[in-house]
């Protein structure tokens, strides 16, 4: 048995490292939503600017509320896909923080996972995320990582959706990603939508 269990749509949370409204990575995650192939659901994460400062003491607290949310969202879904910026060469500290909540719930453990870059910059970032990710037992997806250099273009995700170079990339990289959750990325292709 893969990752889809019995079903036969894979579903995707989509969590961008930037805040900024603007956000070439949340765009560049708003694309990867509209190319999606048939049978490969993809939905954003836009809470963990909600989400409190990590303190393990204060986990009975916040365990219903925005943390409680964090960690159902994973759960909900078979595959995590990140795109962040880098900050002074590292992980920006809204996202951090957001892991550092499921370091010891342990949401990420075993669930496939993959970068995409909204740039090629921001190699500290990445090697930091990789590590973190890693170290929190996710299954990174390499096959998946995917590039689209967005830096200075000013595309909506509508115009990255409508670029076919930048299209076939993402929706490639999706379909890498259903093949290694279920080794089913064809079928999933050919497929229709089903929970
Ligand atoms: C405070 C700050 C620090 C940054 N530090 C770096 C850095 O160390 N390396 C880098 O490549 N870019 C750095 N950048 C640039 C951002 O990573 C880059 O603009 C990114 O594309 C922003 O992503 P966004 O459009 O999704 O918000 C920094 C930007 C800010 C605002």
């Amino acid at each position: 048995m893969g990752c889809l269990g019995h079903r036969r749509t894979m579903r995707v949370l989509a969590i961008s490292g930037s805040l900024r409204a603007q956000s070439t990575n949340t765009t560049l995650l708003r694309a990867v939503a509209m190319v999606a192939p048939r049978g490969i659901e993809v939905e954003l994460f836009e809470e963990i600017d909600r989400i409190p400062p990590f303190n393990p003491d204060l986990e009975e607290r916040y365990a219903a509320g925005a943390v409680g949310g964090f960690r159902e969202a994973i759960r909900g879904h078979d595959v995590v896909v990140f795109s962040t910026p880098e900050y002074a060469h590292g992980i920006p500290g809204a996202l951090k923080n957001a892991l550092d909540w499921i370091v010891g719930s342990g949401e990420l453990s075993g669930k496939p996972v993959a970068l995409m870059h909204a740039s090629a910059r921001g190699v500290y970032a990445v090697a930091a995320l990789k590590e973190v990710l890693t170290t929190m037992d996710a299954r990174l997806v390499h096959e998946a990582e995917v590039t689209v250099p967005l830096l200075g273009k000013e595309m909506t995700a509508e115009a990255i959706a409508q670029t076919p170079e930048f299209a076939e990339r993402l929706s490639a990289s999706l379909e890498k990603l259903a093949e290694s959750c279920d080794g089913r990325g064809a079928q999933l292709q050919g497929s229709q939508a089903g929970a």
